[in-house]
């Protein structure tokens, strides 16, 4: 019989068993331990208390909660737990860079405005490195299309935009 400490959290009048996940988060490599049926965007905000990542639909719409899954952006709010898998390369946008040391796309998006409120940030963020991982000389309509799963309610896409092809000037040494 299971000890409490194994146990999960009551959901739908049931309790759910924890699995154990050895995953790398932001190049730590860690354990995790959380019921199968968690939503990563939970495990990632209250439990591992990286709360850059956003919620806002919370049903694959906005992109709010993206973050990068072995090289793939993906919406954390329809990721179970369960479907992680050890060795899994988990990148949020704590990743990318800090207060001290912006990475240059943090850095684009102060300076040409490509944030408000700055909820779609951290998602627009993740959305952008991936993009620029894979194709570091993108023409706007790719930036256009690479970003058309997060949502922005404030700015309009133009400084969205001007801010991941400045970013990727600046990665590619052409300022
Ligand atoms: S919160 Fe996940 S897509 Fe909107
Ligand atoms: S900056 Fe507010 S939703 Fe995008």
């Amino acid at each position: 019989m299971l000890g409490i400490e194994n146990r999960g959290f009551v959901t739908g009048g049931f309790v759910a068993e924890k699995v154990s996940k050895k995953i790398s988060v932001n190049s730590n490599h860690i354990e995790v331990l959380a019921p199968p049926e968690r939503r990563l965007l939970d495990v990632l905000r209250f439990d591992l208390e990286l709360m850059g990542t956003k919620e806002g639909c919370g049903e694959g719409e906005c992109g709010a909660c993206s973050v990068i899954i072995n090289g793939e952006v993906v919406n954390s709010c329809l990721v179970l737990f369960g479907q992680i898998a050890d060795g899994d390369e988990i990148l949020t946008v704590e990743g990318l860079g800090d207060a001290e040391h912006l990475a240059p796309i943090q850095q684009c998006f102060i300076d040409e405005v490509g944030t408000q409120c700055g909820i779609c940030t951290p998602g627009m963020l993740i959305s952008a490195h991936a993009l620029l991982m894979k194709n570091p000389n993108p023409d706007r309509d790719q930036v256009a299309i690479a970003m058309a799963g997060n949502l922005c309610r404030c700015t309009g896409y133009k400084r969205i935009i001007d801010s991941v092809m400045k970013a990727a000037e600046i990665l590619r040494g052409e300022k």
